[in-house]
């Protein structure tokens, strides 16, 4: 019984940590980044970022402010995935 409660809390603990789900650019862009401005924003003709180092300097900014606090690689992923959407700058 004891091994048993020990196994569900490690469960319970380890299951709600969004640290153990995948980062989704795709649900994270939806959920957090829609609040000021969609994926137009991204491709208007006249569209602020120049090249991918502009859009991962934009993107930490929008991170900041908004104060999601992305880890690094997850912010990488996101640069990776508004580049292969929307961007199309390559490395
Ligand atoms: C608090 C409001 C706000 C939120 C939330 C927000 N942004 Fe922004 N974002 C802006 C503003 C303001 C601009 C500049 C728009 C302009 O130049 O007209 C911008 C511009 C951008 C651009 C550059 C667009 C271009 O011109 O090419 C990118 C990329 C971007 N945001 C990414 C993100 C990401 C990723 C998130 C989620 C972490 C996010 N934004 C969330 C306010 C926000």
């Amino acid at each position: 019984m004891k091994r048993f409660s020990v196994l569900t809390l490690f469960i319970l603990l380890t299951g709600s940590a969004s640290a153990a789900q995948p980062f989704d650019p795709a649900t994270f862009l939806a959920e957090k980044c829609s609040r000021c401005h969609d994926e137009q924003v991204y491709t208007r003709p006249d569209h602020r970022m120049q090249n991918r180092q502009q859009l991962e300097a934009q993107v930490r900014r929008c991170d900041a402010n908004v104060g999601t606090r992305l880890f690094d690689e997850d912010l990488a992923a996101l640069v990776d995935y508004l580049d292969r959407q929307y961007y199309h700058f390559g490395q």
